[in-house]
């Protein structure tokens, strides 16, 4: 049966293949692992996966620089396995949603070794290029996410700057031109072809760049606020006003959108980060014209305390209009676990994962939960030697980089590398305290956070107005955030109590929902959480 909108309201689960499960012994994920283990997600009740890159690559930036957009690296697999992966994916009812990678490609793309080769190939303005100033210096200040210098790399083929928003090994594609877009939905039609439902567009906010080049302005002092920001990245002294974000990229996106309405029920989920991302957001999203829906950064750095929550949720009611659907996260594999950043750190860090689901899970929008949250992992402190992410090598020991949130996934805790390989190595270590958080632990736990998962995702499953009911804030004068769901078929009252004492709210009537609720008592009109409660309230 045809349902267009199978992604509004859904629970996604990210997969990040490299530390998932692997397959063949090399100590690293694959997607044979993947498809191994579909039926765990599946039973875990989640509506589609996410995966993120397995394509052809040099993997300096594992995975997200591309050499070639329409083959698997031989890391993961073969195109077949992919087949298989989809196949058995559809019929466990798990639509699959991949990563494209548009901004930029891998240094070893032949389009850019082409590009690169003279200033008069039929690819030489595939990538962006610019003449040194006069006294050799890049032509303007633009500086990376990923690295200390500029954002332009020298080539001495061409005489010429290339522009790379991210590593050396990252050129940025151009956009700009017609036949690049072409070639990048041609790769899109090579997917979708595979039976994808739907592609998750990284880092939009660079799509296009100013083409005069005009410097970036500084940022203003005292602004370092946003999650990939901190003044131990000279990037963070600049806002990224020309270097990216540019208004053409709206007639992009929408391009970018006829194109995938050719295909019945696909959806387009683009990351929008940058300068002002929320409105960004607003701006890039519109259920029937430009990105289906919008993935948010905002949650990715918050303790889920409630003065962020609320004023996350308030500011996007603000920039939202009725066409608008966000897509929520508290985790990926760019950030610190979720399970890291609880605020009150003597609290049960059991009590703070569930808190964290239930409150993410039960916003407005659609969910993209991350590997391992189900298990209440927390980030790991990698050391030196064992760092692979070029940002940690790059800036150690004041910006780690992300391998602490990409460790492998604990299968079996009594097995050889927790069961992940039955290699002797794996690509990144499993520390002790997640061998003791492995599935095979929690699965016959009742109380497990992966068994909790699991109630409150079937419960939530067939609730419309948990999935795509409106939502309205209930006051409360203490640290209880309180909001309702509601729509034509039900109602539901939810709290969270995000401080560090038992609190109380007082409530005229309904149910309490014990297979969804903890650490709650409702008694008489009073409902009364303990730090990390949650209870939901069916009206
Ligand atoms: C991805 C990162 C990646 C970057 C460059 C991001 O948005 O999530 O992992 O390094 O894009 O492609």
């Amino acid at each position: 049966m045809s349902d267009g909108n199978w992604w509004k309201g859904a629970v996604i689960y990210q997969i990040y293949p490299r530390s998932f499960f692997d397959s063949n012994g090399d100590g690293i994920g694959d997607l044979c692992g993947i498809t191994d283990k579909l039926e765990y997600i599946s039973f875990l009740g989640v509506d589609a996966i996410w995966i993120s890159p397995f394509f052809k690559s040099p993997m300096k930036d594992f995975g997200y620089d591309v050499s070639d957009y329409c083959d698997v690296d031989p890391i993961f697999g073969t195109i077949d396995d992919f087949k298989g992966l989809v196949q058995k994916a559809h019929s466990l009812g798990l639509k699959v949603i991949i990563d494209q990678v548009w901004s930029h490609t891998s240094d070893e793309h032949p389009w850019f070794i082409e590009s690169a080769s003279s200033t008069n190939n039929e690819k030489s303005d595939w990538y962006v290029w610019a003449d040194p100033k006069p006294d050799g210096t890049p032509p303007n200040n633009w500086l990376p996410y990923f690295g200390g210098g500029s954002s332009w790399t020298w080539s001495s083929e061409r005489k010429q700057y290339y522009f790379h928003q991210f590593l050396i090994e990252q050129p940025t594609l151009n956009l700009w031109n017609q036949e690049v877009r072409g070639a990048i939905l041609n790769s899109a039609s090579f997917w979708f072809g595979m039976g994808v439902d739907g592609f998750r567009v990284d880092a939009t906010h660079t799509f296009l760049y100013d083409r005069d080049l005009k410097d970036n302005p500084p940022r203003p002092k005292g602004d370092l606020v946003s999650v990939d920001i901190s003044s131990d990245n000279p990037q963070s002294y600049q806002m990224r006003l020309n270097s990216g974000q540019q208004p053409e990229s709206i007639q992009l996106i929408e391009e970018i959108r006829s194109f995938v309405n050719r295909y019945d029920d696909r959806c387009l989920l683009g990351e929008v980060g940058g300068e002002d991302g929320m409105q960004l957001m607003a701006d890039y999203s519109d259920v029937n014209t430009r990105f289906h829906f919008s993935y948010s950064f905002d949650l990715l750095a918050s303790s889920l305390d409630k003065k962020s929550v609320e004023s996350i949720i308030r500011a996007f009611e603000k920039v939202q209009d009725e066409d608008d659907w966000w897509c929520w996260s508290s985790g990926n594999h760019d950030v610190t676990r979720v399970g890291s950043r609880q605020q009150h750190k003597d609290l049960s860090k059991k009590d703070f994962a569930l808190y964290a689901m239930a409150l993410g899970l039960s916003l407005r929008g659609s969910f993209c939960m991350y590997q391992g949250e189900e298990l209440g992992l927390e980030d790991v402190d990698v050391a030196y030697e064992d760092l692979q992410d070029p940002l940690g090598k790059m800036f150690y020991p004041k910006i780690k980089g992300r391998d602490g949130c990409r460790t492998p996934i604990p299968w079996v805790k009594d097995s050889l590398n927790a069961g992940f390989t039955t290699g002797e190595n794996t690509w990144l270590p499993i520390p002790d305290s997640h061998r003791k958080k492995s599935v095979d632990q929690q699965e016959n736990d009742k109380s497990s956070v992966l068994n909790h998962y699991r109630r409150f995702l079937a419960w939530r499953k067939n609730k419309s107005a948990m999935k795509v009911g409106d939502f309205t804030f209930i006051e409360t004068n203490n640290h209880i955030i309180a909001f309702s769901r509601h729509d034509d078929e039900g109602c539901f009252e939810c709290y969270f109590n995000s401080g560090n004492v038992s609190e109380s709210v007082s409530l005229d009537s309904g149910r309490i929902i014990d297979e969804v609720s903890r650490k709650a008592v409702l008694s008489e009109n009073s409902l009364k959480l303990d730090p990390y409660g949650y209870a939901f309230i069916e009206k």
